[in-house]
């Protein structure tokens, strides 16, 4: 059995009722159910959110150290925090895939949104496709990366 991480940043939690128009109206456990459903046999999807930079930067650190693949929506941590990209950095540099995401395309919104810290660290970045963004994040990583059977 194989697990992915989905960390979710600031706010987060709020999904369904945080500007539907720009976020949806379906909530976190929704997209628990959904990563479920899509996730091939074998493998656990273990979606967590939090509005706490430093419990993020420490669950970045439990990736590297079970080497557990990781989709992020780092949220507003995106645009500024030096920390967690730092501790996105530690993911990919020990060659473990981090792959972050947005429900939002945060290049067709404010400048702020145009600039991601975490991007030039990450193994790639899905934007603007809604839930599909983790889904497509997670056929990615059911594709490429080794399975412990
Ligand atoms: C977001 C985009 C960010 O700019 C914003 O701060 C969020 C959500 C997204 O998923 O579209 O909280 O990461």
């Amino acid at each position: 059995m194989s697990t992915v991480l989905v960390l979710n940043g600031p706010n987060l939690g709020r999904l369904g009722s945080r500007e539907p128009d720009v976020y949806g109206s379906a909530d976190l456990d929704q997209l628990r159910s959904t990563l479920a459903q899509a996730a091939p046999a074998g493998m656990t999807v273990d979606v967590r959110q939090t509005d706490d930079e430093a419990e993020l930067i420490h669950w970045l650190y439990e990736a590297v150290d079970e080497r557990i693949p990781v989709i992020l929506n780092p949220a507003a941590f995106t645009h500024y925090s030096y920390a967690l990209r730092d501790a996105a950095a530690l993911v990919t540099k020990a060659g473990v895939t981090l792959v972050e995401v947005h429900l939002s395309n945060p290049h067709a919104r404010e400048t702020f949104r145009h600039t991601s810290v975490v991007s030039a660290v990450a193994t790639g970045v899905i934007a603007g496709f809604g839930f599909d963004s983790y889904r497509l994040a997670l056929d990615f990583i059911a594709r490429s990366v080794p399975r412990v059977s």
